[in-house]
């Protein structure tokens, strides 16, 4: 089983990235199942309907969302589809879902969306008791697991990771839009991820405007953030995964150009 899972697609440009790439990896790496995160496919704030129809046409397999989840107001009208899933750990009267369960090849995969709580500005539930509880409630009926776990601060990515390690099959972080190079599988058998990267435009501050965004940084005046113009790379990562014990045996960083 191969598991692919797609950094934060970033504006149209990442979208369109993604539409000319995915074909060719899933081909050339034999992929079974497909999760996408698109929180900012919607020019850098939520998911528009009709990025969200473009997804599901190219039978991405789970969408995940994060801090800008409500950011398009488009979302309530595909809120529940079973494709989705927003941050688990938000307010439980919040609409959507948290967390699916679905059917790949003969296993039961279930996708976990959590959302960080460190320099995040998003009211939300402790992700470790939230991810603790889901897990209790549905081990017993799946055969892998896997998080994305929508964080800023690599400390509380790689904590959370320690804390599930051996209890979920995979953990891999988004919303820093900088892909990491610390891939490794866990002590007790997780595997692992600080930050799969973004797929969006390459010349750019994580996907915004240069200009702008050093604007901010130089003046510490506001400045509207714009989505950057040109070309766009890809970044994500592969999780092979054993089928007989359902554990990770290698992860390999996807950063196409
Ligand atoms: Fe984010």
């Amino acid at each position: 089983m191969k598991i692919l899972a797609v950094g934060d697609l970033v504006g149209t440009a990442g979208l369109k990235k993604f539409e000319k790439e995915y074909k060719e990896i899933k081909e050339k790496e034999n992929i079974d199942f497909c999760i996408v995160n698109a929180e900012n496919v919607a020019e850098g704030m939520g998911i528009t309907e009709k990025a969200f129809q473009t997804l599901l046409k190219m039978k991405v397999d789970c969408i995940t969302m994060g801090n800008h989840t409500w950011g398009k107001k488009d979302i309530f009208n595909f809120i529940d589809n079973p494709k989705l899933i927003r941050p688990a750990n938000y307010s439980k009267n919040n609409p959507g879902k948290g967390y699916q369960i679905f059917h790949c090849k003969d296993k039961r995969i279930a996708v976990i969306n959590l959302i960080g709580r460190v320099t995040m500005n998003v009211l939300s539930e402790n992700p470790c008791t939230v991810a603790e509880d889901i897990i209790e409630k549905i081990k017993n009926n799946v055969d892998i697991i896997i998080i994305d776990f929508h964080a800023e601060a690599t400390a509380e990515k790689i904590a959370l990771a320690y804390f599930l390690d051996g209890k979920v099959t995979a953990v891999f972080g988004t919303h820093t839009h900088v892909q990491t190079a610390d891939e490794k599988i866990l002590k007790n058998g997780t595997g692992y991820i600080t930050d799969i990267g973004m797929t969006g435009p390459k010349d750019s501050v994580i996907g915004m405007n240069k200009e702008a965004s050093i604007k901010r940084f130089l003046t510490s005046l506001p400045e509207r953030y714009k989505i950057a113009d040109g070309e766009a790379f890809l970044n994500g990562c592969i999780f092979e995964i054993n089928d007989e014990k359902c554990r990770v045996t290698d992860i390999k960083r996807i950063n196409i150009n």
